[in-house]
């Protein structure tokens, strides 16, 4: 799928055009609408009449008899006084799925890109182009192919045509990275082992000119990251350590340090999870897909900065030399971790990674991980919970999330929080010693015993890991990451602090 910009003269030789509306909108305002033919003018002035109310939700297409434009549809915005720029992210994936069920392949979308060109160009190729997605590489083809849909047009003024332009290529390239991320998670988990995942690294690392060094096993265990091999001690699969650099700033510039949770399946290990909650686990590596894309996007963005993504990549399986509640773990810092619950196994091997990640003496660490199934009862479906030891940047990390489309909200980290996983004869336990409740907080406040001072922010995206219905994208994976990462890394200088 190609996404291009035309000038309005251009849009009115389409054959099918998209056109959105608020309710009581009239046609005669659009730009689009002066540029038709008479005849099409009239038909579709009827037609919207007629027809057409404007609510949200709603598509209708007219059918021209004559003249170049085949078919012109409306889509509608609902009440102009109720729309905001979420909804804005909502059209271009409606507009595909009608697309693609009315298997039209050429189309013009009058995307009103008049004004902030630039942006409104951007938003609307990256959710266009997750909207594109599926997950069908374990099919069989059928006879006729997918569904495709070839070229879409923005139209536009010839003085923004150039602007436009340069929006569509920002925004298809982090629309094809969380897509590349979306395909890494979806895989499952048996064609995704951490060697595997490596090996997905590496190839992605060239293709864009990233630097990648992986650590095996021997190599993690001789550093001391016994939370890492801990964790994967029940697998035949063998752990990586995963370092990816890219140098776009200054040499003197400190790193933005990106940390993946990259679990390929997580069974709970001897804590072994209940039916309906294991078989999604192949997803459990998104915060490490999320890593390795949202660099490549960076890279290709050429964003001049310096950032460094780790990505601890282990398998969580039951097995006789698993590791077992109880054991205690040595960590890369020297603290020991009490296991209550092996089935607690992301921050462990999150732990050596955010030791590992000081060493780079970070200017800020970012980290993302599915974590906790308690971030998603807190938060429910619409959003990830995000964690800051500097509580300054508490608001600028929301609206990151509120800019990029991966909504984020707030959870505290409050000191009493670490009286519940003080370690009875380690240092920390894994899982809140008493009880259950704030699990997420539990998660994040041990996180935040390996970051020292260092300004640092943990992303639990365990309720955005898969996508629901109201996304309007292919079930599976949701890309979750991506997209905040790439405004993350534009904005890094205001994160120093
Ligand atoms: N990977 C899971 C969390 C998860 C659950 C992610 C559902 C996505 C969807 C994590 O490793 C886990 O099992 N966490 C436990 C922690 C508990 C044992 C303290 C949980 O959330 O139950
Ligand atoms: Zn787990
Ligand atoms: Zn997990």
């Amino acid at each position: 799928m190609k996404i291009r910009a035309i000038s309005f003269k251009e849009a009115s030789a389409s054959k099918a055009i998209f056109i959105p509306l608020f309710s009581k909108q009239s046609l005669k305002g659009k730009e689009i609408f002066g540029h038709l033919p008479t005849g099409a003018q009239n038909s579709v002035l009827k037609f919207a009449q007629k027809e057409f109310s404007g609510e949200e939700d709603e598509i209708k297409s007219l059918w021209l008899a004559q003249g170049l434009i085949n078919r012109i549809a409306l889509i509608g915005l609902g009440e102009k006084s109720k729309w905001n720029e979420r909804r804005m992210h909502l059209i271009p994936r409606r507009i595909i799925r009608a697309a693609k069920t009315e298997k039209i392949k050429y189309f013009t979308v009058d995307f009103n890109i008049h004004k902030e060109s630039f942006t409104n160009a951007a938003i609307f190729a990256t959710n266009a182009m997750l909207a594109d997605l599926e997950f069908n590489k374990y099919k069989k083809v059928p006879k006729k192919g997918w569904p495709e849909i070839n070229i879409i047009s923005l139209s536009t003024t010839e003085e923004l045509l150039a602007e436009t332009q340069k929006g569509i290529q920002e925004g298809s390239i982090i629309g094809e990275e969380a897509n590349s991320s979306r395909d890494l998670a979806n895989t499952p988990g048996g064609d995704i082992t951490p060697a595997k995942l490596a090996e997905a690294a590496r190839i992605a690392a060239r293709k864009n000119g990233l630097k990648i060094k992986i650590l095996d096993e021997r190599e993690i265990s001789k550093i001391g990251m016994g939370g890492i091999i801990g964790v994967s001690k029940g697998s035949v699969e063998k752990p990586k350590f995963i370092i990816l650099e890219y140098a776009g700033g200054p040499k003197n510039q400190k790193p933005l340090v990106l940390v993946g949770k990259g679990v390929t399946f997580d069974t709970g290990g001897l804590n072994l999870k209940p039916d309906q909650t294991i078989c999604e686990m192949h997803m459990d590596m998104s915060g490490g897909a999320a890593v390795i894309h949202g660099l490549c996007a960076i890279a290709r963005l050429r964003l001049p900065i310096n950032v460094i993504g780790l990505i601890p990549a282990a398998e969580n399986s039951p097995s006789g030399s698993s590791y077992r509640p109880g054991d205690i773990l040595k960590s890369l810092s020297g603290k020991t971790i009490e296991v209550l619950n092996t089935d607690a196994e992301g921050r462990i091997i999150l732990a050596d990674a955010l030791t590992y990640a000081l060493k780079y003496k970070p200017g800020f660490i970012l980290d993302l991980a599915t974590l906790t199934g308690a971030a998603h009862v807190a938060l429910g479906n619409y959003c990830s919970a995000v964690f800051t030891n500097k509580n300054e940047l508490q608001n600028k990390l929301t609206e990151i999330g509120e800019k990029s489309g991966d909504y984020v909200w707030p959870l505290p980290l409050w000191e009493e929080y670490l009286n519940d996983i003080k370690g009875n004869f380690g240092d920390l336990t894994n899982a809140g010693k008493a009880d259950r409740w704030g699990g997420a907080i539990h998660g994040a406040k041990f996180l935040e015993q390996f970051v020292g001072d260092v300004p640092w922010a943990h992303l639990d995206i365990a309720p955005r890991m898969t996508t629901v219905e109201s996304d309007i994208l292919a079930k599976g994976a949701s890309g979750v990451g991506v997209r905040y990462i790439v405004e993350a890394a534009k904005r890094f200088p205001e994160l120093l602090c």
